[in-house]
């Protein structure tokens, strides 16, 4: 099956109806998409299906309560409507098309669809005779006049012995009525690998030498990478940041760790962002034992690290290679000179530690302005959350890959 909902997340919301018992295969068929599925219940649909099934076959906890403290803490209701990409209900009873008619939030599922901005999709299933009564079918056109998707219902036998309109579609054609509705993504299909925070240098085993990189930056690429349908592999040093959903990490030390943990993989990479602050120098000689202050004066030898920007930029077919650099003068002459140096495709530049700015912006700040040069252009991205400015930058990294890479399009049958 294509992965045409290739990280892509999905909120399935059940109500209570007898064809509740296919959204469990649903739920399954949505994951081989490829989409990240969470479940929300109705207090009826977990009298048709526990939360246990939906959770085993998610693979995610299962939410059902609007006042359930621990679910809250985990992912309240305003996070999950947040979450969403896209919000299906199936099946959808009378009263639940009812209630969504009406505006209502007197429950989880109810609530979250007023709260989310994502499309809904919604696939009704009930009794014949409910489904063409005046007061659905009014229901009904209120809720496509508002923009909701209705995804069926099919015609055929039911459960409670009639013949006609109420069926719920099918799981695999939900799948792809939910696949219809997204476009295509500027990194769909692309692997993009990460490197972020700072590197720990160590002098011996309680003591190394580091920098005040927070990750922030390259933690929020990660995520807009993602969102723009990248696969993502990040590649961290020590932070105390959450790593983002659908993300692949692995945790580094030390630059020559950060160095084998990239070289390892970047074979399969498209392209490489360097947002780590990487050390440049690490001690000659680390003491396997914490030193002892026995000495006056203690001279620390330190010897160059790899460059890790520059070895993945030098290699034969490699990846398209993105550079930070943080400077503190000269800020054009010094990242077109590393453009071309370190032979990159792209490199964004902030200043550090100047003037009014330094406390605010850039190194452990939350807000960062940048000046990206590319051979032949250059674009400023004022200043603005790291989160704004990922996504910005994210989507500047896509145009020039693209003019790279074309997508072909698609050859017909
Ligand atoms: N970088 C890297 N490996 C290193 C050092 C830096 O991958 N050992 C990457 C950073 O992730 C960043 C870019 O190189 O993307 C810029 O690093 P910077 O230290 O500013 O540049 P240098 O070339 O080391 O130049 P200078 O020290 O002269 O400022």
């Amino acid at each position: 099956m294509s992965q045409s909902l290739q990280n892509r997340n999905v909120v399935l919301g059940v109500t209570g109806g007898i064809a509740a018992y296919k959204s469990a295969d649903l739920v399954r068929r949505l994951r081989d998409a490829g989409a990240e599925v969470r479940v929300v219940m109705t207090p009826a649909a977990c009298e048709f299906v526990t939360p246990l099934t939906f959770q085993a076959v998610s693979g995610n906890p299962v939410h059902t309560s609007l006042l359930d403290e621990q679910a809250e803490a985990a992912m309240g209701h305003i996070e999950l409507a947040r979450w969403a990409d896209v919000v299906l209900v199936a099946p959808a009873t009378a009263d639940f098309l009812a209630k969504l008619a009406q505006g209502r939030a007197d429950d989880l599922l109810s609530t979250l669809c007023l709260a989310t901005r994502a499309p809904l999709l919604v696939a009704p299933a009930m009794n014949s005779v409910m489904w063409e009564n005046r007061a659905t079918q009014d229901n009904v056109a209120l809720l496509v006049r508002r923009g909701v998707r209705m995804l069926g219902p099919g015609v055929g036998d039911q459960a409670c012995a009639e013949t006609g309109y109420g069926r719920m579609l099918e799981p695999l054609e939900l799948v792809e009525e939910v696949s219809r509705g997204f476009g295509p993504r500027v990194l769909d299909g692309v692997t993009v690998m990460i490197t972020a925070g700072p590197t720990r240098e160590h002098l011996d085993p309680v003591r190394f030498i580091s920098n005040r990189s927070s990750g922030q930056m390259g933690y929020a690429m990660a995520a807009a990478a993602r969102t723009a349908g990248a696969d993502v592999l990040l590649v961290s040093g020590p932070v105390r940041l959450a790593v983002p959903e659908g993300v692949e990490y692995e945790s580094v030390e030390s630059a020559v760790e950060m160095h084998d943990a990239v070289m390892a993989r970047i074979a399969d990479v498209d392209i490489f962002i360097g947002v780590a602050a990487v050390a440049d120098y690490r001690p000659v000689r680390p003491k396997p034992r914490k030193i002892k202050k026995d000495e006056a004066r203690l001279d620390v030898s330190l010897e160059r690290n790899p460059d890790i920007l520059r070895d993945v930029a030098s290699r034969p077919n490699g990846p398209f290679t993105v550079g930070f650099a943080a400077e503190t003068h000269d800020l054009e002459a010094n990242a077109l000179d590393k453009l071309q140096r370190k032979r990159l495709d792209m490199i964004a530049a902030n200043l550090v530690a100047r003037g009014g700015l330094q406390d605010a912006v850039g190194f452990d700040a939350s807000e960062n302005a940048l000046e990206v040069f590319w051979p032949g252009g250059q674009l400023s991205l004022e200043r603005g959350p790291k989160t704004i400015l990922a996504k910005q930058l994210v989507e500047l990294i896509a145009r020039q890959y693209r003019g790279q890479h074309p997508v072909r399009p698609r050859a017909v049958s």
